[in-house]
């Protein structure tokens, strides 16, 4: 049974009634090893849901630092203005003042967002991504909305009409935590791609796809819902396929909407910033929007033990998940190469930071696999620079044992030496506090 077919069968379990009462026992039981198999195989991290609102985090009472506050204070002192366009509204000026490139918008046709109604094949909603910020812009409708990434809260939701006002105003909105706290953002607020087939109105079949897709989901799984502008060769994805029509055809012409970098059959593109919904920049969030997500979830959980016990030693598993999916252990592999169809790959490579021979985490590879030095570039995100100390000295204390060799567990055993090497020779040269850490914890190991 392929793991596919076998989540199904999870999923299925509780609603066998065919079978006599021994055999359904027996069958739960092999499901309920073969799912506690399958799941700690393919371990994305904890789902259950984080009390984020109660003392400890108190995530509705707290006055997020982020860039929309940032940006909102600038607002109100004049120091920034925006300007409202007669097709784009404050679109192509929010993202200017937020620092976003136009060139990350992918679109996506499903209809999935409080404004859901507004959305279709025709009329898609971009997203536009940088570090920090996650902006959505649908044509013709009555709001714009953000989600930021907060150092300590995580995922923070804001939304903006579209109409010219005297002064425009951010209003944070937990109405969006309906959707973007659950299982599907790890328990914490956060950030969503998923991969549906929809039909010819963008009507999301629920029982069609991937609920969370992130670096590992086969490209086959990927980008129901979106459309995707790029070349893959031969690798098949979900992608520009509207309505059951297209799926079917799919399947004997293999690729029939794959490899576009027009969308203009599609839908009248003017109406969107860009003609694109590049490949690269999809393949880029969707490592993003889990990576941030398990962030935030380390800081809920490990702020909560320190209070509770006043030590982390309980999360030495959720440390161990989080490094492997930092360092990109049990990545999809390519089995072609991928070609962005904008300035995205360009730009998102260009900003660095490079070590001494001029190396980043943000080089692409795009040949087998996403990134050249498979470690996060958002290790230098101030959300993981504002993790507790504690469980970052336990993170930073298996990454150094991880990268030295000196770990041989059979979790990093797909790194090879040369990749450990190098990634730690950059994050020496460009990662003060780990250098500092790395420093430290060998010279220890030289004097005892
Ligand atoms: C009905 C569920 C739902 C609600 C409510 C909702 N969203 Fe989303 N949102 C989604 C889904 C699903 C995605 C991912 C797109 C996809 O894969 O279809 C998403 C993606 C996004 C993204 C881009 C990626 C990310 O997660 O950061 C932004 C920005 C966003 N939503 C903002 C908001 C804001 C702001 C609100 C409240 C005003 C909101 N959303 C309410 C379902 C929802």
């Amino acid at each position: 049974m392929n793991q596919n077919s076998f989540s199904k069968a999870c999923r299925d379990a509780g609603t066998e009634f065919a079978l006599s009462r021994m055999s359904r026992i027996a069958v739960l039981a092999f499901l309920f090893l073969g799912c506690w198999a399958s799941v700690s195989a393919d371990f994305q991290g904890s789902t259950h849901m984080m009390p984020f609102d109660e003392d400890t985090i108190a995530y509705s009472k707290t006055v997020a630092n982020d860039a929309v506050m940032a940006l909102q204070k600038k607002l109100d002192s004049g120091e920034a203005t925006l300007k409202f366009e007669e097709d784009f509204g404050y679109a192509r000026s929010l993202l200017k003042e937020l620092k976003v490139s136009e060139s990350s918008q992918m679109l996506v046709f499903s209809k999935t967002s409080l404004q859901r109604e507004r959305i279709t094949p025709q009329n898609p909603r971009a997203v536009f991504f940088s570090d920090d910020v996650y902006v959505g812009f649908i044509p013709g409708a009555p709001l714009m909305e953000f989600a930021t990434v907060d150092p300590k809260l995580g995922g923070v939701f804001y939304s903006i009409e579209q109409k010219k006002m005297e002064r425009p105003r951010f209003v944070r909105n937990d109405q969006c935590l309906e959707c973007h706290a659950s299982a599907k953002t790890m328990g914490v607020p956060g950030h969503l791609v998923r991969s549906f087939a929809t039909d010819e109105a963008g009507i999301v079949d629920l029982a069609s796809g991937t609920s969370l897709v992130n670096h590992r989901t086969p490209l086959a799984d990927r980008w129901g819902g979106w459309y995707v502008t790029g070349k893959h060769g031969d690798q098949l994805h979900r992608g520009n396929l509207i309505g059951a029509a297209a799926f079917e055809r799919q399947l004997k012409e293999p690729n029939h909407l794959g490899n576009v970098t027009d969308l203009g059959r599609f839908f009248d593109v003017s109406r969107h910033l860009r003609n694109q919904s590049d490949i690269v920049a999809l393949m880029i969030i969707e490592h993003q929007a889990h990576m941030h997500n398990f962030i935030t979830r380390l800081q809920y959980e490990s702020t909560i033990a320190i209070q509770q016990y006043s030590h982390v030693n309980y999360l030495k598993n959720t440390v161990t998940a989080f490094l492997k999916y930092l360092l990109f252990t049990d990545e999809v592999q390519f089995t072609s190469p991928i070609t962005s169809s904008s300035e995205f790959a360009t730009h998102f490579t260009s900003l660095g930071p490079r070590d001494s021979k001029g190396r980043s985490f943000r080089e692409l590879d795009m040949r087998t696999r996403l990134l050249k030095y498979p470690c996060s570039y958002l290790i230098y995100s101030a959300a993981f620079d504002a993790l507790p100390k504690l469980i970052k000295s336990t993170i930073y204390t298996r990454l150094a044992d991880v990268l030295s060799g000196k770990d041989t567990s059979a979790d990093f055993q797909g790194l090879k030496p040369e990749t450990r090497l190098a990634v730690a020779e950059i994050l020496l040269d460009t990662k003060p506090d780990f250098a500092e850490f790395w420093k430290r914890s060998r010279s220890v190991a030289v004097s005892e």
